[in-house]
């Protein structure tokens, strides 16, 4: 059985940002549900660039995987190189055999993206202006999801430390730079910034702001200041992540947030299992190895459908 081996522009043509939205949503279904199992992510620390590996083992349908996944903030910077680079194998929980290596930067993008939009369309109240904080990978992937969910009838207000990274991305998206206040005064929020200071208060938000924290990963990092996360409804994608390493981490090691004030997660959500909040609301995401599994499996399939990728005897059972 040979393994497919897909590069970053096969996993992008075989994952439409349609595909990944489905997968993901599905993904997080399942999970509330007892249907997928996910052991909690390892880290390795690389604190010389200030930056990490992470190794997130997943199984989800027909199939289990691992992603290995750094969060190397400085790589933009430093290398012109992407913060995260990610490689993704995707095996048959069977037979054990390994059915795809594919990147999984690309992998990481698209469910990334298609993550924040899910929370939107079950947790936002409106969707006419979307605002987003921190303008760099992850915030193109998220856009482009949210076009998926909404279509394309919302404003786009962009703000990051970056003023070129600010203008670059709303000249992308049809939309336009703000200012911190300005974005964060929308229906739906997307902090996706790799800080570790809070940058969000709960002043300039609306009463019914949704906000998408996405770039609070790992320990130490946040995003939004305390007074954002005691105004809302609290929806995590796994309480053991968020507790170690989501938007929740900090406050909690503090002593001043506790796992009790979590309304719960967004699997429960979309499973029907817990109901959405009034007024504001916010999805603590940490970024779940079974999104990338159910993701995998898509790209994947459509490859073999289609005949794309590089078949490769990787085991060789005639040596
Ligand atoms: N939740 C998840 O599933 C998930 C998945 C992938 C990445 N992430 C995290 O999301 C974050 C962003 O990732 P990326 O790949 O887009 O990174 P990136 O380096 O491409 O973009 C980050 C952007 O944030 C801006 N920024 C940094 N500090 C800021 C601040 N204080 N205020 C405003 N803007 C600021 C930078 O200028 C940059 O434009 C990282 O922390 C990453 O680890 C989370």
């Amino acid at each position: 059985m040979p393994t497919k081996i897909l590069d970053r522009r096969q996993v992008l043509e075989c994952l439409p940002m349609r595909d990944a939205v489905e997968a993901v949503e599905e993904a997080f279904r399942a999970f509330a549900l007892g249907e997928a199992s996910m052991p909690p992510k390892v880290y390795l620390p690389i604190p010389e660039v200030q930056g990490d590996f992470r190794a997130m083992p997943a199984r989800f349908s027909r199939y289990a995987g691992l992603k290995w996944v750094s969060s190397h903030t400085r790589n933009p910077r430093d290398h012109g190189l992407p913060a995260v680079i990610a490689v993704f194998v995707l095996s048959d929980p069977e037979t054990a055999l390994p059915l795809a290596l594919m990147d999984a930067t690309a992998l990481t993008e698209r469910r990334t993206g298609a993550a924040a939009a899910v929370a939107s369309r079950h947790l936002a109240k409106a969707h006419a202006k979307i605002g987003f904080v921190g303008c760099g990978a992850q915030a193109r992937s998220v856009l482009e999801a949210h076009r998926v969910v909404f279509g394309d009838g919302f404003e786009v207000l962009a703000y990051d430390k970056d003023p070129a990274a600010a203008e670059a991305f709303a000249d992308e998206a049809g939309g336009r730079v703000a200012s911190l206040e300005e974005a964060s005064a929308v229906d739906v929020l997307n902090t996706l910034t790799p800080s570790r200071t809070p940058i969000v208060e709960a002043d300039a938000l609306l009463p019914h702001t949704h906000i998408n924290a996405m770039g609070a990963d790992a320990p130490g990092k946040r995003e939004l200041a305390l007074d954002v996360l005691l105004s809302a409804s609290v929806y995590v994608d796994d309480p053991k992540q968020a507790l170690h390493s989501g938007e929740v981490n900090v406050p909690v090691r503090d002593g001043v947030y506790v796992e009790a004030d979590l309304a719960g997660t967004l699997g429960e959500v979309i499973a029907g299992l817990v109901a959405r909040g009034e007024g504001r609301t916010i999805f603590d995401s940490t970024g779940l190895a079974i999104q990338d599994v159910a993701a995998a499996a898509r790209a994947f399939e459509r490859a073999r459908l289609q005949g794309l990728g590089l078949d490769v005897d990787l085991l060789n059972r005639e040596i």
